[in-house]
């Protein structure tokens, strides 16, 4: 007999409690799919323009490229006017998404100040205007992710979830932190319990959860049916087994830079391949002690053999250091 799903969106079984968050310029194809495989339970793109949604140019068509082993996928839209939305929801569905995603989150100034991402927390008509179009229109179910609003003064999230619920939204993603906190200070989890306490949608919580054991802390602590996990994956998509990065091998380590290396060659070209992987490379080398010098080089680094030739060395001396426990201060990192 097949595992019982963990919960539902909609009529869509998920199984599996922990899912990396959408996030732009980091949770393209060649990260989602590997995180995907290491146990995230589902895969979100990362935020797409509605309007670019329907006449894609190239950098647009990468963000909502998935595979079938990746499904159940979602695609995340990010707009204000209803009809607009509603066009880029129509043709999400049509390019396959199981689930679209309405953005109620990002506090970049040029997309807030319009009164999209979180700007939409201010406009609980509007999104009810969003939902009930999107509800209506698709097959398929349609879900938010939202913040707590807009500063300390404005929290409209209870509304905003029971809006989301009350017109045919099938999953909200909460993360716990207001626009004007972008991403710094704590993530309240009591405002996440509130939510799963007031909806009969799934919960999904997200914001700090950075090691294994704070995913069932936050599971236990707000009761919602999964945690979702964006800063804390980059660099350990382990996260997703259950593994925190000191759990991590270096011979793991090592085999998984370079799988999404290969997969962001394959995906982007050697240039923009190796451009877009040092982000990654950058946390996934962080608890070794390079020096400045070295991490430089490898870092700025524009041809792919050299990159590569780097790494290969890079590996060698933290494998051959003889004095393992100096070399690698903080907590011990096994070996292969
Ligand atoms: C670089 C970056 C890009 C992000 N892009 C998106 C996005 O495209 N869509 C979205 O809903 N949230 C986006 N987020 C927010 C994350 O999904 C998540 O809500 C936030 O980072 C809090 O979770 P964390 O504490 O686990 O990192 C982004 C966050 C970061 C750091």
């Amino acid at each position: 007999m097949p595992p019982a799903p963990t919960f539902h969106i909609g009529p869509i079984p998920i199984h599996g409690d922990v899912i990396l968050s959408p996030m732009d310029g980091l949770s393209d194809w060649p990260f989602r799919s590997l995180c995907r495989q290491l146990g995230s339970a589902m895969s979100y793109t990362e935020f797409v323009k509605a309007e670019e949604v329907l006449d894609p140019p190239k950098q647009i068509a990468d963000k909502l490229y998935y595979e079938e082993d990746e499904r159940p996928v979602v695609i995340q839209l990010y707009g204000d006017e209803p009809e607009v939305m509603r066009s880029a929801a129509l043709r999400a569905q049509e390019l396959g998404a199981d689930i679209v995603d309405v953005n109620m989150g990002c506090p970049s100034r040029t997309i807030a100040s319009r009164g999209a991402g979180v700007g939409l927390m201010r406009t609980p008509l509007k999104v009810a205007r969003i939902f009930e179009l999107l509800t209506a229109s698709l097959a398929i179910p349609v879900s938010g992710k939202i913040r707590l609003g807009w500063d300390d003064d404005s929290q409209t999230y209870p509304l905003i979830a029971r809006v989301v619920e009350e017109n045919g939204g099938s999953l909200i993603a909460l993360h716990g932190r207001t626009k004007m906190q972008g991403y710094g200070g704590q993530a309240n989890w009591d405002a996440i319990a509130e939510v799963k306490s007031i909806v009969n949608i799934p919960v999904i919580g997200n914001g700090d959860v950075k090691t294994v054991a704070d995913i069932q802390r936050m599971k236990d602590y707000t009761q919602c049916d999964a945690v979702m996990i964006g800063r804390a994956a980059i660099g350990n998509p382990w996260i997703f087994s259950r593994l925190d990065r000191e759990q991590v091998s270096f011979e793991q380590a090592r085999e998984m830079m370079l799988k999404h290396l290969e997969h962001n060659f394959e995906f982007y070209g050697p240039e923009m391949g190796l451009v877009l992987f040092r982000k990654h490379a950058a946390r996934y080398l962080s608890p070794y002690p390079l020096s400045k010098e070295i991490r430089k080089k490898l870092l700025t680094s524009q041809r792919q053999e050299e990159f590569l030739s780097m790494l290969d060395d890079i590996f060698e001396r933290v494998n051959l250091s003889p004095k393992e426990e100096e070399y690698l201060p903080g907590p011990r990192f096994r070996k292969g």
